[in-house]
């Protein structure tokens, strides 16, 4: 964006950094209360450097380390990161053990400034089936980090939006065995009830970076009415400015739930 009244005019005009500009015009509109990112093209952008792909997902890391202050300086309640999918098992051994490593080492360096900042941080899918160690370091973080006000951080583990439903299903089967008749009356609402975090509220934007234009089984059944924002930054550069400008861009849309489009 350029021209009087862009972010970067404002900003040369006043001497801030573009950064606290693009801000500043994000508070101005609609702040979405659950924000959902595919952090994607880690890969790419290490290859592109000629390191191996695992370093994308170190640096990947620092991305999301970067955001969650910028987060906080939004107001956005609720971020759900697409960490590792139940897909990703598929990748080469060395790559998973790198990235179960990671969250390892993520769970145990992080704990403190996330408690410091009120950060809580949620695991969801079927993290528990991850190797023991992880689940240990990722129990501790739940519990130390449960009475964080500010954000809640969900974390996408072992995660796939097929299975949150038929993860969801086989517990709302077990739990009505033996009541099959109110089972006519079962509302969304009653449905909901069993996916995974049911306090937390439908995703109100999904970013994905690097290019690609899919949902990739992200979210499913909160992605209902979610606007989708795609940026061609890879995630290792993905910044605050990157989040700001995603932030206004979804402000600019009409948020539809299959109502009359309002003139
Ligand atoms: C997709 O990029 C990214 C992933 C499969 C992993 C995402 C993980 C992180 C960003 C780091 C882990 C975070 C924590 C909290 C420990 P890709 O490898 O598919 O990229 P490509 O499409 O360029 O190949």
């Amino acid at each position: 964006m350029s021209g009087a009244g862009s972010p970067r005019d404002m900003a040369t005009q006043q001497g801030d950094s573009v950064e606290d500009a693009l801000l500043k015009k994000a508070l101005e509109g609609s702040i979405p209360v659950h924000v959902g990112i595919v952090m994607d093209g880690n890969g790419r952008w290490a290859v592109s450097r000629g390191l191996k792909r695992t370093e994308g997902h170190r640096a990947g890391v620092e991305a999301l380390r970067r955001c969650l202050p910028a987060l906080l300086s939004l107001g956005v309640r609720y971020c759900t990161f697409y960490v590792f999918s139940t897909e990703n098992w598929k990748r080469p051994q060395e790559e998973v053990q790198f990235l179960m490593n990671l969250i390892l080492e993520y769970s145990r360096e992080d704990r403190s400034e996330l408690m410091r900042r009120g950060i809580r941080v949620v695991p969801i899918g079927r993290w528990k089936e991850m190797p023991r160690q992880v689940v240990r370091a990722l129990s501790r973080l739940v519990k130390d980090t449960a009475s964080g006000q500010k954000l809640t951080v969900l974390l996408a583990l072992n995660y796939g939006g097929r299975q949150e439903i038929l993860d969801a299903a086989r517990s709302l089967a077990l739990s009505y065995s033996g009541r099959r008749e109110e089972l006519r009356d079962l509302s969304e609402e009653d449905f909901r009830r069993f996916l995974y975090e049911p306090s937390v509220p439908d995703v109100d934007v999904i970013i994905r970076t690097s290019g690609e234009k899919r949902l990739s089984n992200f979210l499913l059944w909160r992605a209902a009415y979610a606007e989708l924002v795609f940026t061609d930054v890879l995630w290792p550069d993905f910044g605050p400015s990157d989040l700001y400008r995603a932030i206004i861009e979804y402000q600019g849309r009409e948020r539809r739930f299959g109502d009359v489009r309002r003139e």
